[in-house]
């Protein structure tokens, strides 16, 4: 009965299991005003955010996809009341270190993209312990985007790909599609085939703009800590019945 509700069927058994998705990539946003809604502060909701990680993480476990990006804190988050960073940063690392034991068990490889160096030091080290932990797992991988924008990103391949140029490594006319994927953050990873964006905003908000030429997008109006198996679920029922076309 785990996944039925008084005989009614839901979308996880609707899903074609033959056909998920082998990259979801997720901003997860909304936890701030669905505490406020709820009368209680931002940090309530990004602590009850980090619930429906380990049930998302949890979820596209259970259906085979390969790949899962989750976007945690962006370089623009900096900018927020260093109270609200530094819980942030305080929770990154109680849930990293938590919840690396239940990585392990699952056979999720934990992995990162990011400045990382920007993360205070306790971070990164526990981070860097859960990446070494995990490394050997060979189900979901799951990457956290940390410290993360993609034109933070695309400008450290620019400055990279001119460094290779200028020592003569190869010439501009060798640059290609190719070669730009290989100096992001992402390169053994394939594009996003699906990205969904909670809470109702409409927009990107610096995520993986490279990556997502050919994504599809999926928003719903549901806050991040609302969002729980069956949303999820849902948003690859609703992929499943999309066509791509890629421009062809
Ligand atoms: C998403 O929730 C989590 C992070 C960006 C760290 P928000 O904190 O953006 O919550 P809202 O969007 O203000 O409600
Ligand atoms: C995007 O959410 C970043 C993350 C989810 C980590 P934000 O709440 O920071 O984005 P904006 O400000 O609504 O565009
Ligand atoms: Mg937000």
């Amino acid at each position: 009965m785990k996944n039925k509700v008084q005989g009614m069927s839901t979308y996880k058994d609707k899903i074609d299991l033959t056909r998920v998705p082998t990259h979801i990539a997720i901003i997860m946003d909304g936890n701030g005003r669905w505490a406020k809604e709820r009368g209680f502060d931002r940090i309530w909701g990004h602590q009850q955010g980090v619930v429906s990680v380990r049930e998302i993480t949890e979820a596209a476990a259970e259906i085979n996809i390969k790949y899962l990006t989750l976007y945690a804190f962006s370089t623009e988050n900096w900018e927020r009341p260093q109270s609200e960073v530094d819980a942030l940063m305080e929770l990154l690392i109680d849930t990293i270190e938590s919840e690396t034991p239940s990585l392990n068990k699952n056979n999720v490889r934990l992995m990162a993209i990011g400045d990382l160096s920007r993360l205070p030091k306790k971070a990164t080290e526990k981070l860097q312990h859960s990446l070494d932990q995990t490394s050997k797992n060979s189900g979901l991988s799951l990457i956290l985007a940390l410290s993360y924008s993609s034109r933070w990103e695309i400008t450290n391949a620019l400055k990279n790909i001119c460094k290779d140029v200028s020592t003569g490594k190869y010439g501009i006319d060798e640059i290609n599609d190719e070669l730009v994927r290989e100096h992001l953050t992402t390169k053994s990873i394939p594009d996003p085939d699906l990205l969904i964006r909670t809470s109702g905003e409409l927009r990107i908000s610096n995520f993986l703009l490279w990556q997502i030429a050919y994504t599809e997008l999926y928003f719903t109006s549901t806050h991040w800590p609302a969002f729980r198996k069956e949303s999820f679920y849902e948003a690859v029922y609703d992929f499943q019945q999309r066509e791509r076309r890629y421009g062809k």
